[in-house]
């Protein structure tokens, strides 16, 4: 087995402010130089909760004349001079930087974390919270597009920021139906969309009668401002209902049910959208969840040709129901008898698809950031026959230890070579494997 490492990076991230939230996702990932068994890559994230508009801090002094960039403010040399303004400076963000810095293209975030993982790869840094309208307003003033890394922002903002004619991509109407997760299901269903049934819960009879409807177990999903799981919870019986509703905030908070359904296979389909509409798709690939976080990515899925056609088609007809340009995650099950439902669509680069950096010929990433500018759309074919995206929580050591237990465990059996790819990310705080 050869492997191949590249040196980790990492990034600290502070914890001054009690309204961050840290969560350590390190992402290792595998894919295949030349035998149809992965090469690994290790990444890692953090993910932050803003807290209000703090400060404004850039890489350069736009008032003191006395940059140590002076050429940098006026001149890009890169294929575009747009100035790309992400809300968001989290892993997503920073893996669009790096994108973007391939290419000579400017980026700066908003985000409210003063060492977030994009903020040392951006072009400016404006600390601040993308969820407070007057931020994000300031903001777009330095920006000739804006896009986002994170779905939870001020979508209402972004709206009339449209309408004074800033140039968002998606479109903030993309944004506020997909923010509220039962917005885009009501959305989705009205497009004609396959998925689980489901239903709105404002109080312990309409729970109770999603229950009776739908059977149990009965997944109950908080509407907005939920991630890797958390704003969901599953109740098995009637009697789990009162419990599992004051777990996620109570009926106040903004809660659904959906059906439960017994997939055989979590698949995704990562969609590049370009501003004509048109749209190019990634390989059609397995996500396994361990813990509802996204442990493994294998690209391609194993499945049947049908299905990775159904699969594409329900992908390329949400992602061309919404408005606007980017890249789109489309998260589906595969049910027994081959039917696929759509999970739920993201309006960004997404976990799914970190591994088409180095397995494909142009990686969600650079197509994010040509879609949203109007230049051609790549190639998102995989460059190599399979590739493995290994996601590893908690302390370095044990990442590491993990991840060879999982190559010698899971893939040193089919005697391949390996190209490895890592990248680490790591904070002061920590929880458990978090
Ligand atoms: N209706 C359902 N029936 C069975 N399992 C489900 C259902 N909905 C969600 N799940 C499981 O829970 C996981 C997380 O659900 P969901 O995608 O809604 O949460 P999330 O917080 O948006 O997660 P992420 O940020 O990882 O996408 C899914 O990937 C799937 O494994
Ligand atoms: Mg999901």
């Amino acid at each position: 087995m050869l492997v191949k490492y590249s040196p980790a990076t990492s990034c600290a991230f502070s914890s001054s402010s009690r309204h961050h939230c840290y969560h350590n996702r390190s992402h290792f990932a595998c894919a295949p130089k030349s035998s149809p068994f992965p090469s690994w890559v290790l990444r890692s994230a953090e993910s932050s909760l803003p807290s209000r508009y703090v400060c404004v801090r850039s890489s350069f002094q736009e008032d003191s004349g006395s940059s140590s960039h002076p050429q940098e403010m006026t001149t890009t040399h890169g294929v575009s001079e747009t100035i790309i303004g992400v809300l968001g400076g989290g892993q997503l963000g920073r893996m669009l930087c790096q994108a973007a810095s391939k290419m000579a293209l400017k980026i700066v975030i908003l985000d409210p974390m003063e060492n977030c993982p994009a903020s040392s790869l951006s072009y400016q840094h404006v600390v601040g919270n993308f969820k407070d309208g007057d931020a994000v307003c300031e903001f777009a003033k330095r920006c000739g597009v804006l896009t986002v890394e994170i779905e939870h922002v001020d979508a209402i903002t972004l709206e009339k920021l449209e309408q004074q004619g800033i140039d968002c991509q998606p479109k903030a109407s993309t944004i506020r139906i997909i923010q509220d997760k039962y917005s885009q299901k009501v959305y989705f269903s009205q497009h004609s969309i396959p998925l689980p049934d489901f239903m709105e819960i404002n109080n312990l009879a309409s729970a109770e009668k999603a229950g009776e409807l739908f059977g149990y177990p009965l997944m109950i999903k908080s509407k907005r401002l939920a991630y890797d799981g958390r704003g969901n919870a599953v109740a098995h019986k009637k009697e789990d209902l009162s419990s599992i509703v004051n777990s996620l905030g109570g009926f106040e908070h903004g809660l659904y049910v959906e059906k439960w359904t017994p997939f055989v296979k979590e698949l995704s389909v990562i969609v590049a959208r370009s501003r004509d509409g048109s749209t190019l798709c990634y390989p059609v690939v397995e996500t396994v969840h361990k813990d509802n976080i996204c442990h493994v990515v294998e690209a391609p899925a194993d499945i049947p040709e049908k299905t990775k056609k159904l699969s594409i088609d329900i992908a390329q007809k949400a992602v061309g129901s919404l408005e606007g340009a980017g890249v789109f995650a489309v998260e589906l099950f595969l049910t027994q008898d081959g039917q696929v439902l759509l999970n739920e669509v993201a309006p960004r680069p997404h976990n799914s698809g970190h591994h088409t950096i180095e397995s494909c010929y142009t990686s969600q990433y650079e197509h994010h950031l040509r879609a949203i500018l109007g230049l051609p759309l790549g190639d998102p074919s995989l460059k190599t026959p399979a590739a493995i995206m290994y996601n590893i929580l908690g302390e370095v050591d044990y990442q590491i230890s993990y991840r060879h237990q999982y190559i010698s465990g899971d893939y040193n059996t089919k005697s391949c070579n390996f190209s490895e790819f890592i990248c680490l990310f790591s904070q002061r705080e920590k929880r458990g494997l978090r």
